[in-house]
């Protein structure tokens, strides 16, 4: 789909003699205390500190100047970025500060940037390598498809992006320069799955559907042929292995359901068997539940779950991963007409609970609840994780941008949320407070499908956590940052592939 890629590189040379359109550095607080900022501010004669004091540059986060430089270095223009007090600054936020070089090249009409990786330490420098590549990727993503206008089809100006890891200019050694091209390659697989995922978030429901889905992961498993493979089940088999509740859900729908199985089998005996399940509706209308028009207006967003969890397993295979990976995606449409699930209706699921239907807008957990008893019984995997955009109720309780996490084993979320960390992805854990499973007590079934307004979130994760039984889970709502209505340089609006960088982090470097 969308590829606006620039080249990225190694840049060895002094940042003084970077001969580039643009030589972009950052400062954490006071530039004139930061050696790049004196140095170059020395060959310009000093209009650099001039510029930052009438422009109140502080070199806090988000605040940047530009200057031309008008031949007295080789390079044309100079970006700074502020990136903040140098101790609170974590790997991930260079994602924003290298986009946004990325995105100023591009503005200024700029072929080739030369970008300072800030030095933090010689610990750091890969991750930070890659954290810089991720957010080339991801800030030059644009989803214009739809978008006729001629400077829609202009390409992009930025054709070469180079890290300069080393201001002083010596020579990298061998194992260096190795460490740097395989942070780089990480960095880029991680951003190319991430805009990918955006990509599946962003087409329309009538582009993205259920078998298109099915599709994409098959092509995913035959660019990893040999690691991947997958097998995709349509209506009638998913109805001979009693998928009751996931069937109710898309019968509503002239759009076929399909339930996707990706596997990834790691050449050498594998660590452990991992399972990430990806909610995969690929229209939400609420059903008979119907939707106000103001909420259903975005809900082509709700197979983010399984755009992550399909886009992540492209990255896996690339970069390779010790442990077996299994996706999973049960796609349908929530939709009306006169074969739809009804309120009242009684569901039997795979695993033989009965459930009674009081919101057919609650169908995000019957399809994630049949999904999750396959992976258990048919998959059974050491560790079970599920990514959906569940409830509006999470985005009340956390905000737009972070992803309600709830499990009930703290070894597996504790480890988790470490490295949800590592790859800069916002998620705060909930209780699944079992007080709250009254609410989902029913008179004439095993239980209902909904609870009260209040601890929506947590009530959806009980539902969820009746599948799961013994095995080890841990439950992401994604309702809010799988999209977002305001931009940051490295995450423009729409989808946002939320999880598909914590998901290969914890995959590939568990
Ligand atoms: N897909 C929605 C949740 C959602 C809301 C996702 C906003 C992204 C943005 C889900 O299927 C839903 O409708 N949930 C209901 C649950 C309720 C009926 C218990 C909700 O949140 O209102
Ligand atoms: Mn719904
Ligand atoms: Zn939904």
């Amino acid at each position: 789909m969308e590829s606006r890629g620039a080249e990225i590189g190694h840049v060895t040379g002094p940042a003084l003699q970077a001969s580039v359109d643009l030589l972009a550095f950052t400062t954490f607080g006071d530039p004139t205390k930061d050696a790049v900022f004196k140095s170059v501010d020395a060959a310009l004669g000093g209009v650099l500190a001039d510029v930052a004091r009438s422009e109140s540059f502080e070199g806090k986060t988000a605040q940047s100047i530009t200057v031309h430089t008008h031949g007295r270095i080789p390079a044309r223009r100079v970006l700074v970025l502020g990136a903040g007090p140098r101790g609170e600054f974590a790997n991930p936020a260079l994602r924003d500060l290298a986009a946004q070089a990325a995105q100023t090249a591009n503005r200024c009409g700029c072929a080739t940037v030369g970008f300072v990786v800030p030095a933090l330490g010689a610990n750091r420098e890969a991750t930070l390598v890659q954290m810089a590549a991720e957010g080339v990727v991801l800030g030059t993503y644009k989803f214009g498809r739809y978008l006729t206008g001629e400077d829609h089809k202009r390409p992009p100006s930025l054709k070469h992006f180079g890290l300069l890891t080393d201001v002083k200019g010596k020579k990298p050694t061998a194992a260096q320069s190795k460490a740097f091209l395989a942070a780089v390659s990480r960095g880029s697989t991680i951003g190319a799955a991430v805009n990918h995922a955006r990509d599946l978030v962003n087409e329309p429901a009538a582009v993205v559907t259920p078998v298109a889905l099915a599709a994409d992961a098959q092509a995913i498993a035959k660019k990893h042929k040999g690691a991947v493979t997958v097998t995709v089940l349509d209506a009638k088999k998913c109805a001979e292995l009693g998928m009751g509740m996931f069937l109710a859900v898309g019968q509503g729908s002239d759009q076929e359901p399909r339930f996707i199985h990706m596997t990834y089998k790691p050449a050498k005996k594998p660590k452990k068997r991992i399972c990430y399940i990806g909610k995969g509706i690929t229209f939400d209308s609420g059903g008979y539940s119907l939707k106000p028009s103001q909420s259903m207006e975005d809900m082509k967003v709700d197979m983010s779950g399984a755009a992550a969890v399909i886009a992540s397993m492209d990255a896996i295979a690339a970069l390779g991963a010790p442990v077996e990976v299994h996706v999973v995606a049960a796609c349908c449409e929530n939709l009306v007409s006169g074969r739809a699930y009804k309120l009242g209706d009684v569901l039997t699921s795979m695993d033989g609970t009965t459930v009674e239907i009081n919101n057919t807008d609650a169908e995000g957990r019957l399809t994630l609840g049949d999904a999750i008893t396959y992976a258990r019984t048919k998959i059974q995997p050491d560790e079970l994780f599920d990514f959906a955009t569940l409830t509006g109720a999470c985005m009340v309780a956390l905000g737009p941008y972070t992803a309600g996490v709830m499990s009930d084993h703290d070894a597996l979320v504790r480890s988790w949320m470490n490295v949800a960390d590592r790859a800069g992805e916002d998620m705060w854990r909930l209780p699944l407070n079992s007080r709250l499973r009254e609410q989902l007590k029913s008179s004439v079934a095993d239980m209902r499908n909904t609870g009260d307004r209040f601890g929506g979130a947590i009530t959806a994760g009980l539902f969820l956590k009746t599948f799961t039984k013994d095995t080890p889970w841990v439950h992401v709502d994604i309702a809010g940052p799988a999209s977002v209505s305001s931009a940051r340089p490295s995450q423009p609006k729409g989808g946002t592939g939320f999880g598909v960088a914590t998901m290969v982090e914890y995959a590939t470097r568990p």
